[in-house]
């Protein structure tokens, strides 16, 4: 068991994907380097395995739609009751939902998709000085993160910016840097709206979640870029994961490509006008002892692009050696801790250090 025994022809096409990695990794000028240059195949690196490619055609098409939570009376104490309601029904079965009336404007929502897209479109030079793979870094610009740890690259490049009081406005990129800025206050206050509701739906007081375990504190902003593809059925935007933080914010414009998997099969989150996507994300699943659901998601490629999207991450006080296990209150002799506890700064750096499909996320912690 565990041993790797590689016939000399297998070696070759593991050292020839690596240089071909590498190669693509050195142009610094990602997937959109790639569609710019006019390619009408995609580079062998992109393309899934024959098996999992075979796969797709056993997934049905399904109508059903993950549900829409309108926030606008959150203050009214009768009517929040019935939002905690409908949030803990999406957070113990599908662990997605959207919101709208959430109170971020239009503008805001718009002028950060505007300005992500000008930073992928601006000239090419510019882009490539905040191209890194050093994670100690608050603004990071590159393709794949897992680009050498998983078996299949992803249709997608992406600019990471790690918001936190260490942070200084003028290490954001220019293109979109305000954008950025004001995107962040309005989800940073959205996020903690949300870890309010949800902890009452584990009912909890509605601190818990925000100021005893910090969920919110600080939060990572990744912002996909995926251009349009010209084989899209062979290759994927996003490998299947499921999100290592507690809760994840995301916008995205028109275009779509992103499924949930439900009940065995992948479901289509539609992009809802001025809506947001909001999914749980492992570690809720683990300190709500498995109440709430983090699910697998995946986002596929498209002919057309490109497709944007902005997640924001809330993965709690990432810099701090913090320890992370069930809620006392959520266990006891009948319901007892269904896992083990979690150093987060571990599981995080074992998320970003493992490919997306190999990694074993919450199943390494279970009890
Ligand atoms: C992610 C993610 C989905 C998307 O960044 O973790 O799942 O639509 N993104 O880009
Ligand atoms: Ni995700």
């Amino acid at each position: 068991m565990g041993e790797i025994d590689l016939s000399a022809d297998d070696a070759h096409q593991v050292f020839d994907r690596m240089q071909m990695l590498k190669a693509f990794d050195e142009t610094k000028a990602g997937v959109k380097g790639l569609t710019d240059s006019g390619l009408l195949k995609i580079p062998t690196i992109f393309v899934r395995p024959p098996d999992e490619l075979a796969e797709e055609s056993t997934y049905k098409k399904t109508q059903i739609q993950v549900s829409v939570i309108d926030l606008s009376e959150i203050k009214n104490s009768d009517r929040r009751k019935n939002i905690v309601e409908e949030v803990r029904i999406a957070a113990e079965t599908w662990g997605f939902f959207q919101v709208v009336n959430h109170g971020i404007p239009r503008t805001v929502l718009d002028g950060m998709i505007d300005g992500i897209r000008e930073f992928n479109e601006q000239n090419i030079e510019e882009k490539k000085k905040y191209y890194t793979r050093d994670i100690k870094r608050m603004v990071r610009y590159h393709s794949n993160f897992d680009l050498f740890s998983s078996k299949t690259a992803n249709w997608r490049d992406t600019l990471s910016i790690s918001i936190s009081d260490q942070i200084h406005p003028q290490e954001l990129p220019a293109s979109c840097r305000e954008s950025t800025l004001e995107y962040s206050k309005h989800v940073s206050i959205l996020g903690n709206t949300l870890l309010e509701l949800l902890s009452e739906a584990l009912g909890l007081k509605s601190d818990h979640l925000n100021k005893i375990l910090e969920c919110s504190k600080g939060h990572l902003i990744s912002s996909h870029y995926y251009p349009q593809c010209p084989e899209p059925d062979l290759t994927l935007g996003t490998t299947q994961h499921s999100d290592p933080g507690f809760l994840t914010i995301l916008l995205q414009n028109e275009i779509g490509g992103l499924q949930v998997l439900y009940q065995d099969q992948w479901v289509d989150i539609e992009p809802s006008l001025g809506g947001l996507v909001i999914n749980i994300a492992d570690l809720l699943q683990l300190v709500s002892n498995g109440k709430f659901v983090s699910n697998k998601h995946r986002v596929v490629a498209n002919r057309i692009g490109p497709r944007i999207s902005v997640a924001s991450f809330f993965s709690g006080p990432v810099r701090e050696v913090k320890v992370y296990g069930p809620i006392k209150e959520l266990i006891s002799d009948e319901n007892p801790a269904k896992y083990r506890d979690v150093i987060l700064s571990d599981y995080l750096l074992k998320f970003l250090n493992t490919g997306l499909d190999e990694n074993l996320g919450l199943d390494y912690y279970k009890l």
